[in-house]
């Protein structure tokens, strides 16, 4: 509901409260954001200046209280006594926007630039401000649990604005906050980073052209006492998937001004005479009740408004991908065999990754060229999908049509078309990007793209992006909005097409990317550990079923670790399931594993995808229709551990529910040298004997299953103790490090 009256704006709904005021000098207060109020508490909520402070300027020097530098505004200009970060910055000079009028709409207007934007009904607030030469319309729109806000600058003079800098949206809120930001690197993305928000600026931004695996651009700000489960904390994340900046200060008063956009590092858009600029949407939410609570709303605003419609609650497939198995060493008939060995494990959908085209037999060359191999692929991709239908699994492949490799032949034709500066080419991953801002370039990837998701059966598309750019500032932006363009065109005729973004992993983990395909690759790193973190961070912002979370080797590629195969499933349960290894070398033990883990993830499928998502202090559990996943996950462990205990959440107190573990079995390989205490006869823990038992037979680890009320469950039980040291039995869960279990509990 969005309420007007008098100068006061209220967007109010079961979750939210957003209260704004125009003051008697026109500028808008932001009174109140968060949990929901009354309007009419609007003067205990405002704070009263009376006799103001020392050293400020003043609108009126008769009343003190007019100091800029003190007001909760929702948007500030610059040199006029409000000394914090401005949102806006234009041609080096100071800004006054005053209150004009305003309206309320039912959905927010559509970008002419080609931003993508938010859908579903979303009643929405429209506040028109002026200066001579120029007008700033204001976007709020209220949806179920979270805000969206843009802004639109209009140069209404006769001379050309030069515009630095045009934030999404600034607000200022009482109280004291950490910024908690999500930051990394290749492989190391989502690692949480919690700063103090005092009187020094704390920035939160990227600059590679890509939203970034160095900062992502969603972060929350948690009042100091915040847990998983009480306190304040908001959220704030952008629909873009360029350079983004954000900022929290606190100012004398006690408000953190926040604020976040396109980064202005470089940016200058000249605006013509009648032109206007578009801000990409910024998502705003609350919740009174932790870090748990914030996430809920996020997960169910991205979901409903955020994803593709299409498939926003549509069950995934379990895929079997070939990067990490093959990389660029195949043929059709390896393919084949990887296909139907994936079949034969449960899988539902085959990814040909990396290495069809082209000269693509590294990632040196290739790039850029769309012709098949037909020295791997004689029959085409035509053929191989055929085929691959034909052992009952769907087709899917990769793409990556924004670069380009020097050795292809459309650098040989294009040279001009590569994005470059003035300077010498710089490079990364042996490539250069393709200058998107040309009409005639995107249109090349357009017609490519297209025809090869034309020329075969194909239900799914890995469309990935592996270097930073060297376009900075309007290049950069623009660059952002021809991908847009590129991805509209190509997918919108295509909306039952899956498309799962990637840049070297989660280098552009975005809901920007959310809007045009409902899943994004995480990570290359698929270590299940370096993944609780991984994931587990992406939960603060994003639904589980937007992650790609895949089951790899071990030891794994990146980390050296060596991981049970079983948590390698548990953790990316909690995802859209896939497996990325060769399979040609799975012990029998192995393929019987994950028969199995595919076989329960498709029964609870939808619980996995689309249940609610809550962490829990030792792993993560989904709720949906009164079932309940709980995975429960061990680091390093300590000799002789005490109890450990599970304690669920969201559960029904009253109710009673079955519990039980998800049976696994313990590689007999690692109890090898221990064997001898049980075993009649000495066993060479490296000989023949036990090698060949551990490929196919495994130990039985302890099971639970009961029946047990929601209130001992909210309350907490004892699971089984971890192994001891003091002999193996079915009554204790026999994990070393890295170990984990996964427990359904259903409602009886
Ligand atoms: C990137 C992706 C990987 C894989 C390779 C292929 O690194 O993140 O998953 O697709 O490219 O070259």
């Amino acid at each position: 509901m969005i309420e007007c009256k008098n100068g006061l704006f209220h967007l109010r709904n079961l979750s939210l409260s957003c209260l704004l005021r125009v003051n008697r000098y026109g500028l808008l207060e932001q009174v109140h954001f968060g949990a929901p109020v009354r309007s009419e508490d609007v003067e205990a909520l405002a704070g009263q200046p009376g006799l103001g402070w020392g050293s400020s300027l003043l609108l009126n020097d008769k009343d003190p209280g007019s100091s800029p530098d003190a007001m909760a505004l929702a948007w500030s200009g610059s040199g006029r006594g409000d000394f914090r970060e401005s949102p806006l910055e234009m041609d080096g000079q100071s800004t006054d926007f005053c209150y004009v009028n305003h309206n309320v709409l039912d959905t927010p207007p559509l970008m002419e630039c080609g931003l993508p934007q938010t859908h579903g009904k979303g009643e929405t607030l429209e506040i028109l401000m002026e200066q001579p030469g120029a007008r700033l319309r204001l976007y709020f729109t209220l949806y179920e649990t979270a805000m969206t806000r843009f802004a639109v600058l209009e140069n209404t003079g006769e001379q050309p604005i030069a515009l630095h800098k045009l934030m999404s949206f600034s607000m200022d809120i009482y109280g004291s906050y950490t910024m908690t930001t999500f930051n990394g690197g290749w492989a190391a993305e989502m690692q949480r980073c919690d700063t103090v928000v005092g009187a020094s600026r704390v920035v939160n931004e990227s600059a590679t052209g890509a939203s970034s695996n160095q900062h992502n651009a969603g972060f929350l700000l948690s009042e100091m006492d915040a847990t998983e489960d009480a306190g304040r904390v908001y959220g704030f994340n952008l629909i873009y998937s360029g350079n983004h900046y954000a900022s929290a200060r606190q100012s004398q008063q006690g408000f953190i001004r926040v604020m976040q956009g396109i980064n202005p590092a470089h940016f200058c858009q000249t605006l013509q005479p009648g032109e206007k600029f578009e801000t990409p949407e910024a998502v705003l939410c609350y919740s009174g009740a932790g870090w748990g609570g914030l996430s809920a709303r996020m997960h169910k605003f991205v979901l409903n408004h955020v994803v593709p419609e299409y498939w926003s609650r549509r069950e995934r497939p379990v895929l079997y991908n070939s990067w990490e198995g093959c990389m660029f060493d195949f043929n059709e008939s390896r393919l084949v065999d990887l296909a139907r060995r994936a079949k034969n494990l449960g899988c539902e959908l085959f990814v040909l990754d990396d290495g069809w085209f082209g000269k693509r037999n590294d990632d040196l060359a290739g790039l850029g060229d769309y012709n098949v191999n037909l020295k791997k692929l004689p029959h085409g991709l035509h053929g191989l999908a055929q085929k691959v239908n034909k052992l009952g699994l769907e087709f899917g492949l990769w793409l990556e049509p924004e670069s380009v490799n020097e050795d292809s032949d459309l650098y040989r034709a294009h040279p001009d078309w590569a994005l470059t500066d003035r300077f010498p080419t710089i490079y990364g991953r042996h490539q250069l990007l393709l200058d998107l801002t040309k009409p005639e370039v995107r249109d090349y990837i357009v017609e490519n793209v297209s025809k090869v998701l034309d020329s075969a059966n194909i239900t799914y598309v890995k469309w990935d992006m592996n270097r930073h750019s060297v376009a900075v500032g309007k290049k950069a932006h623009e660059h952002v909005l021809g991908l847009y363009d590129v991805l509209r065109r190509i997918f919108g005729p295509r909306p039952q097409i899956l498309l799962e973004s990637c840049s070297s992993g989660g280098n552009r983990f975005d809901l920007g990317m959310l809007c045009f395909g409902p899943q994004v690759w995480c990570s290359d790193n698929t270590d299940p550990i370096s993944r609780l973190d991984i994931q587990g961070n992406l939960s603060y912002l994003y639904p589980q079923s937007t992650f790609g979370a895949h089951v790899s080797a071990s030891p794994h590629a990146q980390t050296l670790r060596a991981t049970p195969l079983s948590t390698r499933g548990n953790v990316s349960f909690f995802g859209c399931l896939g497996y990325e290894l060769d399979l040609k070398h799975l012990a029998a033990i192995e393929v019987q594993e994950i028969k199995h883990q595919i076989e329960l993830y498709k029964t609870y499928r939808r619980l996995f995808q689309f249940g609610t998502f809550r962490r829990m202090k030792n792993g993560w559990q989904v709720s949906l229709d009164g079932v309940t996943a709980a995975g429960v996950f061990h680091k390093l462990v300590s000799a002789a551990p005490g109890y450990e205990q599970l304690r669920l959440k969201g559960l029904d107190a009253d109710k009673i529910y079955h519990l039980r573990t998800r049976a696994q079995k313990i590689r007999i390989g690692q109890f090898a040298h221990l064997l001898k205490h049980v075993a009649p006869v000495n066993l060479n823990p490296n000989g023949a004997v036990i090698n060949t038992a551990d490929k196919h037979y495994g130990l039985e680890d302890g099971v639970e299953g009961y029946r047990v009320s929601g209130a001992a469950l909210l309350s907490g039980i004892l699971l089984q103790p971890l192994f001891r040291g003091t002999g193996y039995d079915t009554n204790q869960r026999t994990q070393g490090d890295y170990g984990s279990n996964l427990y359904i509990v259903e409602e009886v």
